[in-house]
C-alpha cells in the first residue's frame, strides 16, 4: 500500500496532468467526490445536501498558484462563491487554503487577499475556516488568523492532531471554532507522531479539550466510526449539547454513514470540493486510501 500512496502522490504532484484535465471536466469517477466545475454546480449540490439535512463547506479547488494574477483569480472566484451563497441562502461556509490566495507568493500579498474575502463573508454572515497545510505554512497560517482574529469572529482554523504543538493550540484558541482533524501531510518525528495509535489518542484528546473548555464550536472531521462513537459516547456523559460540535466528512466518502448521523440528530456537515482544478484533489484522497482506487476502476468499467 505505501506503493500505491507514493505513485498516487506523485501524480497529484504533475502540473502537466493537472493543467490537462482543467479542460477535460470531470473525469475517471471523480464526479463521485468533487461536487463539480462551476459556481453554479456548487450552489445546486448544496441545495441537493442542505435538502438532506446538512450543512456545507464549500472548497473552491486551485492548485499549483505561484503567480499573484492566479491568486487573484481564485480570490475573485471564491468571493464569487460567497455571493452565490447568500444570493441562494444556503446552508454553507467557506474553507480555504492561503496557498491557493497567495501564501506561496508573499505573506502580505495573502493577507491582503484573505482579508478581501473576510470583507465579503461578513457581509454574508458566513465563517471562514483557513484550511491546514503542510507544517512549514503553519506559522504563517496562524500567525492570519491572529491578524484576522483582532478584526473578525467569523473565522477559525484546523488543528492537526499528528503535531506535537496542537495540545497547546488547542487552548490558545479555546474560544474559536476549530475544525480538528489527524493531519494529512508527511511530517518529521521531530514535530509530528507517526505512529496510528498515537495520532488516533492525540485525535481524541484534542476533541475532549476543545468540546470542554471555552466558548470555540468543535468541528470533528473524521470518516473513522472508531472516534466517532467515541465522542458519542464522551458528549452523552458530560452533557455537551448538540449544538457544541458537529461531525464533518469529505463529500463521496461513507455517504450512507453521513446520512446515518444526520437521523440521529447530530450536526453534520459535509466538505465539498468543487471547480476545474479537481485533479490532484482526486489523486491525493487516493493516495490517503488506495481501496478507493475502486471509484476510478469502477467509473472506467461502467463507461
Ligand atoms: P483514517 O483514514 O485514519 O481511517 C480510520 C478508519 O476509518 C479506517 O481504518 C476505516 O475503518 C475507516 N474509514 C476511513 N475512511 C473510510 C472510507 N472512505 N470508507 C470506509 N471506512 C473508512 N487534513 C489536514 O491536514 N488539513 C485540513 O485542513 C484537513 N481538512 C479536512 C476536512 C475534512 C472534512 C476531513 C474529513 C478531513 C480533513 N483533513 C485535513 C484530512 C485528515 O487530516 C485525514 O487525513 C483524513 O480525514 C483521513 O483520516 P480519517 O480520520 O478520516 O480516518
Amino acid at each position: 500500500m505505501p506503493v500505491l500512496r507514493d505513485l498516487f502522490i506523485k501524480l497529484s504532484e504533475i502540473k502537466p496532468i493537472n493543467d490537462a484535465s482543467k479542460q477535460m471536466g470531470l473525469r475517471f469517477g471523480a464526479q463521485k467526490v468533487v461536487g463539480g466545475i462551476t459556481t453554479e454546480d456548487a450552489v445546486k449540490k448544496i441545495q441537493e445536501l442542505n435538502n438532506k439535512g446538512m450543512s456545507v463547506t464549500f472548497d473552491n479547488l486551485g492548485e499549483f498558484i505561484t503567480e499573484r494574477s492566479e491568486a487573484n483569480i481564485e480570490k475573485d472566484k471564491i468571493i464569487e462563491m460567497i455571493k452565490a451563497s447568500n444570493q441562494a441562502k444556503i446552508n454553507a461556509h467557506l474553507s480555504v487554503k492561503l496557498t491557493q490566495i497567495g501564501l506561496n507568493i508573499d505573506y502580505d500579498f495573502a493577507l491582503e487577499n484573505i482579508r478581501e474575502i473576510m470583507k465579503a463573508a461578513k457581509e454574508a454572515n458566513m465563517f471562514v475556516n483557513l484550511d491546514m497545510e503542510s507544517y512549514p505554512k503553519k506559522v504563517e497560517t496562524m500567525k492570519i488568523l491572529d491578524e484576522l482574529l483582532k478584526e473578525y469572529d467569523n473565522v477559525g482554523t484546523v488543528i492537526q492532531a499528528y503535531l506535537f504543538d496542537s495540545p497547546q493550540d488547542v487552548l490558545k484558541y479555546k474560544d474559536v471554532r476549530l475544525r480538528i482533524v489527524k493531519g494529512a501531510y508527511k511530517e518529521p518525528g521531530n514535530i509530528a507522531y507517526q505512529d496510528k495509535t498515537d495520532i488516533d489518542k492525540s485525535f481524541f484528546e484534542l476533541i475532549k479539550a476543545h468540546l470542554t473548555n471555552g466558548t470555540g464550536f468543535t468541528s470533528i472531521a473524521t470518516h473513522d466510526h472508531n472516534i466517532i462513537n467515541k465522542v458519542k459516547a464522551f458528549v452523552k456523559e458530560n452533557n455537551i449539547s448538540n449544538d457544541k460540535f458537529e461531525f464533518q466528512m469529505l463529500y463521496g466518502f461513507r455517504t450512507e454513514y453521513q446520512h446515518e448521523l444526520v437521523k440521529e440528530g447530530y450536526n453534520f456537515c459535509v466538505y465539498l470540493p468543487y471547480g476545474p482544478d479537481w485533479y490532484a484533489y482526486f489523486m491525493r484522497r487516493i493516495a490517503e486510501r488506495p481501496q478507493n482506487i475502486n471509484l476510478v476502476v469502477k467509473s472506467v468499467t461502467t463507461s
